[in-house]
């Protein structure tokens, strides 16, 4: 059995903080060399400083993922340093206006198509086609629960993730001739800044839903390992796959 990622090289977006942070941790230590890419350099330092000792190398790099210029850069100074991608995992997202669908505005439609699903699109024009030439690759998208079924007032939220599934199941579909293997992972609710909002309202009222059957909240550390997973050898015949990460939330 071997986790090891000795001698790859991974990208991984809002690789700084929570769940990405997780993922760059379990990557690093597995001897891949890594690039950690989102808005907050000064973060991604404090991060690339917290991983120094680990075994392979890290390197911070500013990049709004939904700006195009900067997704070009962005790769650009992963391979000058490290030469081309073996593993994407397409992991920052943003979540604009949640409340009643008809309060939608058509710049917040754009912007989070922009950044949640669009980026993904920009970012493996750019290293699929060397995932091609070297006859190989391991893509991960991190989705949610909320792409498998609504998310009550959270319809932009739950239409992007639900793109990024269908995206995963067809860039499995299209590139598994070349090696490339493309899956998701769909965490349900995981103690990290960006679900505050929900997490914080469970712990005063110590309620999860009755239909989770594993009455804790997800920590990163619960989404790290099975990212690890799909970037190793050891899932070379898992492809076009959604994990669901999420205390049997949704087994139910
Ligand atoms: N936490 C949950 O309960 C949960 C559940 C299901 C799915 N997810 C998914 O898990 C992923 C990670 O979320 P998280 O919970 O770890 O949240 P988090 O701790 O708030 O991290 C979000 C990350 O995304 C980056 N980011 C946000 N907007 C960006 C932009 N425009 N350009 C570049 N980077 C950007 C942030 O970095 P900067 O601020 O430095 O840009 C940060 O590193 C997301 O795709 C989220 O949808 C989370």
């Amino acid at each position: 059995m071997s986790f090891s990622l000795e001698g790859k090289v991974a990208l991984v977006t809002g690789g700084g903080r929570g769940i990405g942070k997780e993922i760059a941790r379990r990557f690093v230590a597995a001897g891949a060399d890594v690039i950690i890419a989102s808005r907050k350099l000064e973060n991604l330092h404090k991060t690339a400083e917290e991983f120094s000792s680990l075994s392979g190398r890290i390197l911070p790099v500013r990049c709004h993922i939904g700006k195009a210029d900067q997704v070009e850069s962005a790769v650009a100074a992963a391979e000058e340093q490290f030469g081309t991608i073996d593993i994407m995992v397409n992991n920052g997202a943003t979540n604009l206006e949640q409340g009643p669908s008809l309060s939608v505005s058509d710049a917040a439609v754009m912007k989070m198509v922009e950044i949640n699903v669009l980026s993904a699109v920009r970012f493996l024009r750019l290293t699929v086609p060397k995932m091609i030439e070297k006859g190989g690759g391991s893509i991960i998208n991190i989705a949610s629960i909320a792409g498998l079924r609504p998310q009550r007032e959270g319809l932009l939220y739950s239409f992007t993730k639900s793109g990024l599934i269908m995206m995963t199941r067809t860039w499995a579909d299209e590139w598994g001739q070349h090696g490339i293997r493309v899956n998701a992972i769909a965490p349900g609710l995981v103690r990290t800044d960006f679900s505050s909002f929900f997490w914080k309202r469970l712990d005063e009222n110590a309620q999860y839903p009755p239909t989770q059957p594993i009455k804790r909240l997800g920590e990163t550390s619960d989404i790290g390992g099975i990212a690890l997973y799909l970037a190793s050898d050891e899932s070379t015949w898992v492809t076009g796959q959604v994990m669901v990460i999420d205390g049997g939330a949704t087994a139910r």
